[in-house]
């Protein structure tokens, strides 16, 4: 079966980007972009970013999670410790993170170390969460096999009796925090040629460079 798509082709034009405008603070140039995604309200939810990881396996694997958080510290996101991404994280604590903000002709791409969160900042991120989404974190084995949809309706039953209200935080859910040691921004351009800006962290400063299309 083929699906010859060469005629969906999309020129970038919108926006452009040189060395010379750009934050000397990734963080701060990150936060700008963001905001522009976030004001434009062109999208369900700018804060979805691809999270790549990759095991002892060395098989890269990338899945969707939401920002909760950034500041110059990190970038932080909450999920199952024993789902796939957490055993690849055990075994390997770096990641990569991908936006895609197709309304403005950007990505951003960040490479970091990954930790986990406190339990104490894990339990303020779980306490803010609403009910339903708490026993949901509780019921769900993340990325475990799962036999029937009803095995896991009926968890959630049981647990809604067990708690009716405040649900403790299960010990494998939480946060980590990506530091980043690289950032990459993209802005399309026409003809493909588009800019990159690369920050790398080069003994505690950012060194800032253009990259070739
Ligand atoms: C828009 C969107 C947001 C998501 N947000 C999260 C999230 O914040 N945390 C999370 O664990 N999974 C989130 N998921 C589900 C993940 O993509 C993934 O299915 C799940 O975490 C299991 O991944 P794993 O088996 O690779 O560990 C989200 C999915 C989508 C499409």
């Amino acid at each position: 079966m083929i699906e010859n798509l060469s005629e969906i082709r999309q020129e970038y034009t919108k926006f452009s980007l040189d060395i010379n405008d750009v934050h000397s603070s990734p963080f701060h140039q990150f936060k700008d972009w963001f905001h522009i995604a976030i004001k434009s309200d062109l999208f369900y939810d700018p804060t979805a970013f691809n999270l790549s990881t990759c095991g002892l396996d060395m098989q890269p694997s990338s899945r969707i999670v939401l920002l909760k958080s950034f500041d110059e510290n990190g970038f932080q996101f909450f999920t199952n410790y024993s789902s796939e991404k957490g055993k690849d994280l055990t075994e390997n604590p770096h990641a990569s993170m991908l936006f895609f903000w197709d309304k403005q002709e950007r990505q951003v791409r960040i490479n970091g170390s990954v930790e986990k969160l406190t339990p104490k900042e894990s339990d303020n991120y779980f306490n803010s969460r609403p009910y339903d989404s708490k026993i949901g974190a509780i019921a769900s084995n993340q990325s475990s096999p799962l036999s029937s949809k009803k095995e896991i309706e009926s968890k959630i039953i049981e647990l809604k009796a067990k708690y009716p209200d405040n649900p403790p935080r299960p010990l494998d859910w939480g946060g980590y925090i990506i530091k980043p040691t690289a950032f990459e921004f993209w802005q399309g351009r026409e003809s493909r040629l588009h800019d990159r800006i690369k920050y790398q962290l080069i003994s505690d400063n950012w060194e800032i460079e253009r990259l070739y299309p």
